[in-house]
């Protein structure tokens, strides 16, 4: 198959180069030329395990190619996919679709013969309509057909999830459509990844609603995380209690500082959103988009009670900036709004991360970026652990010990056994997860045990 990919961000180089991996000729469109530029080049503009030696592999073959051309290619295509970021509009929190129908606009003016267009970003349910309705107003003589096939990757594990998905989900509303997209997952299909194929808006709602429900669950062990310090109970402890069920899964059950990155908080919000405006409020969302918010800052509020209340003039160590480990993506990480909250309130931020740096400098000023978690650390009052790298599992901790000002350790992600720190001479603070003397204290706050 002949496929072109418009927007070759995050999703659109992971799926561009997987597709040619699988045999199909695929060309790669961005509007931003240096990136193309790069690419061209042999380098990789973003940080995603794998995909430098996917994208080297696949161009040698002459397979993957780069452009900043769309007209030509999608011209010669079978299938063209639009990859293009959604952000959230500002102001209103719908979906941002400038980009999307943007694309549809410089496709529909380049088709020849009947090819298929394809939204793979995240989009409202009805964007698949808009598409074809201005293709068809740009291009009245064109030959297309409009499909959904909404990507459910994860970044630091894209090139994983996207070979062997759990499914992969496909919404038409025209039967042509059907024998290019099955071409285009063959490979796959003969895995047996399950091909869904559903109608446009449904596919288009199944994404949202995959999204949504991960960012609850996420929210929901949050919430019971909170609990858990205040009635003496373990979380991580509660979540293999319930993880185990297979009914509930154990997945997404891991509490911290609330969920962040390119997609659970725009997603959730865009749901949110098109809910009203059709009149059919999802509250479970409305609620968890709230609690969400809440939390980042209140992660924040952990740190001031682990340093003894007062961090003025005092310096923190943050390990981790990027949303989650393996990726440079830095978009709504829960670090920005803990940094800024902490700043607010008078530290001095030393920062490590092990790709997200650059992503980070113009997101966060005012900030020390150091060359490792111990150089972070150096003459800090606390560190905390935002993001859970391998770098920081592993952490030397009589050496922290050594170059901090002060032993406190908060550990957003819960990577480390209470004890081991503890016994290391370090305080230490985590989610969901009492000390023994918080257990003690608040069984000494409630109701006799025993009748004396
Ligand atoms: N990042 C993820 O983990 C992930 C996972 C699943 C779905 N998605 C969805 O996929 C979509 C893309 O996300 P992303 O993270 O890859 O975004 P991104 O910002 O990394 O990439 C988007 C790219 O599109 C380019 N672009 C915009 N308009 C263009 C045009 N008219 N022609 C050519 N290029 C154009 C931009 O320059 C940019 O490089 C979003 O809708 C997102 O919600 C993302």
């Amino acid at each position: 198959m002949r496929i072109v990919m418009i927007g070759s961000g995050y999703v659109g180089l992971v799926s561009g180069a997987c597709f040619a991996d699988f045999g199909h000729d695929v060309i790669c469109v961005d509007k931003d030329a240096d990136k193309i530029a790069k690419l061209k080049a042999g380098g990789i503009p973003i940080y995603e395990p794998g995909l430098d030696e996917l994208v080297a592999k696949n161009a040698a073959a002459g397979r993957l190619s780069f452009t900043t051309d769309l007209a030509g290619p999608v011209a010669g295509a079978d299938v063209v996919f639009i990859g293009v970021g959604t952000p959230s509009r500002r102001g209103d929190g719908h979906a941002d679709l400038s980009y999307v129908y943007g694309a549809a606009r410089e496709i529909a003016e380049a088709l020849d013969g009947f090819t298929v267009i394809v939204t793979k970003s995240t989009v409202p349910v009805g964007t698949g309509d808009e598409v074809e309705r201005i293709i068809r107003e740009t291009n009245p003589a064109a030959e297309f057909a409009v499909a959904s096939n909404p990507e459910f990757l994860r970044e630091g594990a894209a090139i994983e999830d996207f070979k062997h998905p759990d499914r992969i989900v496909i919404g038409i509303e025209d039967e042509r459509a059907r024998a290019p997209m099955e071409e285009v997952y063959r490979p796959l299909y003969l895995n047996k990844a399950p091909l869904l194929f559903t109608r446009r808006r449904t596919s288009e709602l199944i994404k949202y609603a995959a999204n949504a429900f991960l960012a609850m669950k996420i929210t929901f062990i949050n919430e019971i995380a909170d609990l858990c310090e205040k009635v003496g109970a373990d979380v991580q402890e509660v979540s293999r209690g319930i993880g185990t069920d297979n009914r509930i899964g154990a997945k997404f059950l891991h509490a911290g500082p609330g969920y962040g990155g390119s997609c659970f908080p725009k997603d959730t919000l865009a749901l949110m959103k098109t809910a009203q405006d059709h009149d059919s409020p999802l509250r479970l969302i409305e609620a968890t988009v709230a609690v969400n918010d809440q939390r980042k800052r209140a992660m924040a509020r952990k740190v001031f009670a682990a340093m003894g209340g007062s961090i003025r003039g005092r310096t923190v160590a943050v390990l981790g900036l990027t949303f989650k480990p393996n990726t440079d993506d830095m978009r709504d990480a829960p670090s920005i709004s803990i940094i800024q909250a902490l700043q607010d309130a008078g530290a001095t931020i030393r920062a490590y991360d092990p790709e997200g740096m650059e992503a980070a400098r113009p997101l966060l000023k005012d900030v020390h970026y150091a060359e490792s978690a111990y150089d972070a650390a150096e003459g800090a009052h606390a560190a905390v652990i935002v993001t859970e790298w391998d770098a920081f599992r592993a952490l030397d901790l009589p050496r922290l010990k050594t170059v901090m000002a002060e032993p406190v350790l908060v550990d957003l992600r819960n990577v480390y056994p209470s004890k081991k720190v503890e016994a290391e001479g370090f305080r230490y603070v985590s989610v969901g997860r009492p000390s023994d003397e918080d257990i003690a204290r608040e069984a000494g706050f409630g109701a006799p045990r025993r009748a004396a």
